[in-house]
């Protein structure tokens, strides 16, 4: 029988030749926003991976909103040249569809790179100031954010939307907004970390405004025929915090303003959150969001096997599986899955002899 993973998907107007998709993967070796070689490496071998899109890492669209020094953003003409140069270098050897995810840190910015402990920049580390919904640090040891006044709302809507505008002009086919992992957009939909007095808090079509307000911004600057997703939350893993319920309600507002993926993911909302780290872990949330919303919808997290992802597709309870760390570990997932599922799957041609037809070698688990 015909492989689910391996089948097309038009999301849009954009066609995807299999389900399989790179999750955005920040990189923290941007030069103050600007993509480098590094990103030429990881992205043009990600590009190759056999997945039929890849997401571009999470994305600052204001210098304060970048996680760390390293993050990428698109607030500067050269941010928007650097891009467009490496898109342009994976378009050359690769027929992947590129997506890119926009986002906001909020009140977890200004933190060190992961390899340097991720916690808050230190003064003499160039920190700077963070915004959140409210005034409630993300956990202890880190600073207490400013919250957001009507000036920044609005300053950050409108950099959603240069953002998105700079990156159609650098090419991408897809652009999905980072509403999950504890950034700004995750921050306003949170019970945990929005308590603010104004009409952006209380019940969840309040907390849902602005992300809301900015998903209706981007999709006006997006053509309809290119593809807009979010990354949502599927469970925030904390006592009062975002359930899976709170993910169809936000699905399908989402959808009513016209955006037409969701990826599920979860957790990162605060230092206390206590995901549940097993396998599929997001897969039940991704399965209630598609049957009682009917939208488009991504799943991730510890999806690392092929015929894992295979059986999550064929039983209907996702549309595409986002792979992370499995793709890190085996840049070329995607073709290895193929050849476990009886696929087909392109190669440039100047790996064209490693396909498993010409190499009686070649075996993989499954
Ligand atoms: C190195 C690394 C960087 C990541 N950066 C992002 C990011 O930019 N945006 C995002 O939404 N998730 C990010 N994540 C989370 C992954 O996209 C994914 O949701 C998570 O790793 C779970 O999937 P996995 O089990 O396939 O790794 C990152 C994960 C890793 C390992």
């Amino acid at each position: 029988m015909a492989s689910a993973l391996f089948s097309p998907i038009r999301l849009a107007g954009l066609d995807l030749a299999n389900r399989i998709v790179v999750s955005p993967m920040c990189q923290y070796s941007a030069d103050d926003g600007s993509a480098t070689d590094w990103h030429l490496t990881h992205l043009g071998a990600l590009a190759n991976s056999g997945a039929s899109l890849l997401v571009v890492e999470a994305t600052g669209v204001e210098r304060r909103g970048r996680i760390t020094h390293g993050c990428l953003g698109l607030y500067s003409d050269d941010n928007e040249a650097a891009l467009a140069r490496v898109l342009a270098h994976c378009r050359r050897y690769s027929g992947a569809k590129i997506g890119i995810q926009l986002a906001h840190a909020g009140r977890k910015a200004s933190a060190r790179r992961p390899w340097e402990g991720g916690q808050p920049l230190a003064a003499a580390e160039d920190s700077w100031e963070t915004i959140a919904p409210s005034a409630i640090p993300f956990g202890p040891g880190w600073p207490p954010p400013r919250e957001m006044s009507p000036d920044d709302l609005e300053r950050v809507r409108d950099a959603f939307v240069a953002a998105a505008k700079r990156a159609l002009r650098a090419g991408v086919d897809a652009v999905e907004l980072h509403c999950a992992h504890g950034y700004l957009l995750h921050s306003f939909l949170s019970p945990i970390s929005n308590k603010r007095k104004d009409a952006y808090c209380g019940a969840m079509s309040a907390r849902m405004r602005y992300p809301l307000e900015i998903a209706t911004a981007v999709r006006a600057a997006v053509p309809k025929r290119m593809p807009l997703g979010a990354r949502i939350t599927g469970n925030d893993w904390q006592e009062g915090g975002l359930t899976p319920a709170d993910a169809v309600t936000f699905a399908q507002a989402l959808k009513d303003v016209g955006v037409n993926f969701v990826c599920i993911s979860s957790g990162g909302i605060s230092t206390d959150a206590r995901p549940s780290l097993v396998a599929n872990m997001n897969v039940e949330f991704a399965k209630k969001v598609k049957k009682e919303t009917g939208i488009a919808t991504r799943v991730v997290g510890l999806i690392a096997r092929p015929k894992q992802a295979e059986t999550i597709i064929a039983e209907g309870h996702a549309d595409m599986i986002a792979l992370a760390r499995a793709m890190l570990d085996n840049p070329h997932w995607g073709w290895q899955a193929a050849q476990v599922l009886g696929a087909e799957v392109v190669r440039p041609k100047q790996y064209e002899r490693a396909a498993p037809s010409l190499w009686a070698g070649a075996t993989y688990g499954d």
